[in-house]
């Protein structure tokens, strides 16, 4: 099998080079310190993967602003003094040969109130669409304003702190997705979602302040679920819709987040594409768009670089075998780890301790 496109560096414009076409998707992982540094361990596992030759190491989503905090041990980058923790971070990924990218995050409704150490913030006062949550409450307008120019503070410190770029994590329900979901978001404000100039507003102005604080030059992802699986959410169109009103105010990547690439629910895409190949179809062609979603084996990879989709990441594969890139270049594909059967082989993983029982239900469902 010819692996060699992986391998291959991609230039996108004047702001971004990177080694290859492989990249570490974000993973929270419950391992950071208490205060929201990062921990050395934590440090230490993104290195690794940096090292054993993944071209774009994300981190898990930081929080922007203490409402944020989402996560048991969660990282944040929400203010000044963390400057060392994102910088031991930054340093010890670009040293290791990737690019380093910091992704910022609020969690919205997602919040948990003993983490935030109070109520929930959400556009509206919804629960989330998992029901997981405590019910929020909604934000008001300086609110609002003080979170959009929390992600861009944090921009700034990411920036300051040597990360190549940073990441919008746009996906997954959290703050982006519930100001854009008609489902979450039941304001009639201007931050409201009945008319698509509000409902876009919290993104676009997001997009513009990072933009601001960070300069021209320096590259922003943009991390979005391409569509909502229940009935009365958004689509594929409405997606590639707000990216095309967000992409020229200055995103350089779009990053589709999908827990299975190639597959989603609505089948309202063109004939023989999907969710993320319908993004890449309509995004500019010199803008890259990584894919993502259950990539386990080179084969996969190559697939979904077959779509024209530039950029290829993995999560779950990273954490069950460190140097996937290395074996793949090697062409020792058959000693790629891509399960664990056991609660021993899980302990073996090379993964921050803490880590271990949070990805124990992915990887051992059964127990
Ligand atoms: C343990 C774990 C933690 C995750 N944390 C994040 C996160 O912090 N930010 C994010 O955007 N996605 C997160 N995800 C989603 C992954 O980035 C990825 O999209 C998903 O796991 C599918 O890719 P995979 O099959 O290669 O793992 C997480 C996934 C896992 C398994």
């Amino acid at each position: 099998m010819d692996t060699s496109r992986l391998f291959q560096p991609l230039k996108s414009g004047d702001t971004l080079t990177l080694p290859n076409r492989l990249v570490m998707a974000p993973m929270t992982t419950t391992a950071g310190e208490p205060d929201g540094s990062f921990s050395a361990q934590e440090i230490s596992y993104l290195a690794r993967r940096a090292r054993s030759g993944i071209g774009l190491i994300m981190t898990p989503a930081c929080y922007c602003h203490k409402s944020g905090h989402a996560f048991e041990r969660q990282v944040g980058c929400d203010r000044d003094e963390l400057h060392g923790s994102l910088s031991r971070c930054a340093e010890a990924i670009n040293q290791a040969g990737a690019a380093s990218f910091l992704q910022i995050h609020h969690g919205g409704n997602a919040v948990k109130a003993h983490l935030s150490g109070e109520r929930p913030w959400a556009p509206s006062a919804v629960h989330n669409r998992r029901g997981t949550s405590e019910l929020p409450r909604e934000m008001t307008e300086t609110e609002i304003w003080l979170i959009v120019e929390s992600f861009a503070k944090a921009a700034g410190r990411a920036k300051r702190a040597g990360f190549t770029g940073i990441e919008l994590h746009g996906a997954n329900t959290y703050l982006f997705q519930q100001f854009f979901s008609p489902f979450t978001n039941k304001r009639e404000d201007r931050w409201g979602a009945v008319e698509w100039e509000n409902r876009v507003r919290f993104a676009t102005e997001v997009v513009k302040a990072v933009r601001t604080e960070v300069g021209a030059a320096y590259p922003i992802s943009y991390r979005i679920s391409p569509e909502e699986p229940e009935p009365d959410g958004y689509s594929t169109h409405d997606a590639v819709r707000l990216l095309e009103m967000i992409v020229p105010l200055g995103v350089d990547i779009v990053h589709v987040s999908s827990w299975e690439y190639g597959v989603g629910v609505r089948n309202d895409w063109p004939e023989g594409s999907h969710p993320t190949k319908m993004i890449r179809d309509a995004m500019p062609s010199e803008m890259p768009v990584i894919g993502v979603g259950g990539v386990r084996t080179p084969e996969q990879a190559l697939r979904v670089l077959d779509d024209g989709v530039e950029l290829v990441a993995m999560g779950q594969e990273l954490l069950l075998d460190a140097d996937w890139p290395k074996k793949v270049q090697e062409g020792t594909f058959d000693q790629i780890r891509t399960s664990v059967q056991t609660r021993e082989e899980l302990e073996g993983l090379e993964i921050p301790e803490l880590m271990r029982p949070y990805v124990a239900r992915f990887f051992l469902p059964e127990q």
